[in-house]
């Protein structure tokens, strides 16, 4: 099968990134350049005109889409068709955000009808805890939710909850374990009344050795202090699709919230993985981020390409990872409450993408996802934005804000604004050193100063970026753009002829891992030297192991 490279339209591509004009010669000609180059769509603003892309750039990247069979795809994924092909699975979370419970189906078996099944019983179970009918087993409320999960079953949850901070409901509070590393259970621990606290279990799996060996010792704890194994039914809820395994934990099917196969771990937040958000936020709140992905959903499953926003988002970082040959991406929100973001858009996009065979298992032909990084503005801006504005390898950013603010302190958020608008402008444009010389003239400086101090005060410029505008940081605005961001990957994923929803690149890892672990010794505990590894993990088990053996 030939590849996307093989293509008239990226060959195109190539001949026009070769001659492509800079991005101060497109400002210069063009005054209403950002009209141009900006979509509106489910809440959200996207300004993507500070990329070196031209009307002739846009319209072949168009047709490479079309070469790729984007749209397509877009129809198969909706249609519930398999198109995780090496799980043999549909990809349909955006039936989750499908409130009104119709239309979705894989092979022809409704699957909205257990959505909304399963919604209702998140939603009762919300409200009883709220409304303090159900307690723990000394009659006190339940006002402490620890959710234990790892990857798609924290993230998700982790950067929901902070985001929605605004709309928590009074009184409660939710903390994440995730990190097999047990400090990360014991600080937990270490703040937890067990006669108030509910543990949520989150795996998908219900294998994944982290979040088992959290729960287990989860579990433990409670019992340790003065739980009774049938105190468990009140303290412990699991999520999972693997019903066989929540009940050998211990978990009641009463205490199950189910979901399915066709669901991917990072793209389950909108499932009842998002129980942890929707008892820290209210049902309401969580119904309204449902809301707000379908609203985006509506809009990628109907606008035409050129005004589709995440397939042009998805069309910008094509152009920029394969054309620009930009390999690292950053993504900067100008929000604290959206400080996970740089996280959770980690793994959505780098277990997604990070791939390099095709669907059909020939090697990929191009380079695929990008290194995604970032922090929340404008701490970013005080750590590793030298590099993006100096550094010998070019970067690309997402900047990402809202107008107005849930915290309106002082002049706080112009400030924010003020930094959110300078530093793309600042990317674009950079400062010749022309420019640095009459600068510092101007203030006064000696010749001599001028001489050595200009190489270092200008700035190259021309690094690309695009800015995503929303009103507020509302749950509805949450809920776009996370599904904007999933669209945009999966689209990246059809035109690299990628299958964007497996990740059998954390297997190896894990079964090494299994591997090691019965020759780490406890502490005290003489092991003999161990083999069947390479020099470098045999020194290193064999130092920690006599570390561990005086301990
Ligand atoms: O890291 C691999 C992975 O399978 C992710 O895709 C997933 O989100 C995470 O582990 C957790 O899996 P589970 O929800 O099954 O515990």
């Amino acid at each position: 099968m030939a590849g996307i490279t093989d293509t008239a339209e990226w060959r195109r591509l190539e001949d026009l990134a070769a001659a492509r004009p800079s991005m101060r010669a497109l400002f210069d000609a063009d005054p209403v350049r950002a009209t141009a180059y900006s979509l509106e769509a489910a809440g959200l603003f996207l300004d993507y005109s500070r990329n070196r892309i031209t009307d002739e750039i846009r319209n072949a990247l168009i047709a490479l889409a079309e070469t790729a069979g984007l749209e397509d795809a877009r129809r198969r994924l909706f249609a519930g068709e398999r198109i995780n092909v090496t799980e043999g699975r549909a990809v349909l979370h955006p039936a989750l955000r499908d409130l009104s419970g119709e239309g979705f189906s894989i092979d022809g078996h409704d699957i909205s009808s257990a959505i909304v099944r399963e919604c209702a019983k998140m939603e009762a179970f919300v409200s009883r805890v709220h409304a303090g009918e159900l307690r723990g087993r000394t009659g006190k409320p339940l006002d402490t939710v620890v959710n234990i999960g790892i990857g798609g079953s924290d993230l998700g949850p982790q950067l929901a909850v902070e985001a929605l901070r605004p709309y928590w409901v009074a009184g409660r509070r939710t903390i994440f374990v995730s990190n097999v590393d047990g400090q990360h259970l014991a600080d937990a621990l270490e703040t937890l009344n067990p006669d108030s606290t509910l543990f949520v279990i989150s795996s998908k799996t219900f294998t994944t050795q982290e979040t088992m060996t959290n729960a287990a010792s989860a579990r433990n704890w409670f019992l340790s202090r003065g739980g009774a194994a049938a105190d468990i039914a009140k303290h412990f809820v699991a999520i999972s699709t693997n019903q066989d395994a929540v009940r050998a934990f211990g978990i009641s099917p009463e205490n199950l919230f189910a979901f399915w196969d066709w669901v991917g771990g990072r793209y389950s937040l909108w499932s009842a993985i998002g129980l942890s958000i929707a008892l820290q936020a209210g049902f309401a709140t969580f119904e309204r981020m449902l809301r707000g992905a379908h609203e985006m959903d509506a809009h990628f499953r109907s606008a035409p390409i050129e005004r589709n926003m995440p397939i042009m988002l998805a069309l910008v970082g094509i152009w920029n990872r394969n054309f620009e040959k930009i390999s690292a991406h950053a993504v900067l929100p100008y929000d604290q409450h959206l400080a996970r973001l740089p996280a959770y858009l980690q793994q959505l996009d780098m277990e997604s993408n990070g791939k390099s065979r095709r669907i059909d298992g020939a090697p990929v032909d191009c380079k695929t996802g990008p290194v995604i990084f970032g922090e929340p503005g404008t701490n970013g801006q005080h750590a590793f934005y030298q590099l993006i504005h100096q550094g010998t390898d070019p970067v690309s950013s997402d900047f990402i804000a809202a107008a107005l603010s849930h915290a309106p302190l002082g002049d706080h958020h112009e400030k924010l604004l003020a930094n959110f608008l300078a530093q793309p402008e600042a990317l674009m444009w950079g400062r010749t050193e022309a420019e640095v010389r009459v600068l510092l003239a101007k203030r006064g400086d000696k010749q001599t100063d001028i001489d050595s101090l200009a190489p270092h005060m200008a700035f190259p410029g021309e690094r690309p970026t695009s800015s995503i505008l929303m009103e507020k940081l509302t749950p509805e605005a949450l809920g776009a753009l996370l599904a904007l961001y999933e669209h945009k990957i999966f689209c990246q994923g059809v035109i690299w002829g990628i299958n964007s929803f497996d990740q059998w690149g954390v297997e190896l890892g894990k079964s090494l891992a299994a591997s090691i672990l019965p020759k780490i010794a406890r502490v005290g505990e003489v092991k003999p030297a161990s083999a069947g590894h390479d020099s470098s993990t045999l020194a290193l088990l064999n130092r920690i192991n006599a570390i561990r053996r005086k301990g």
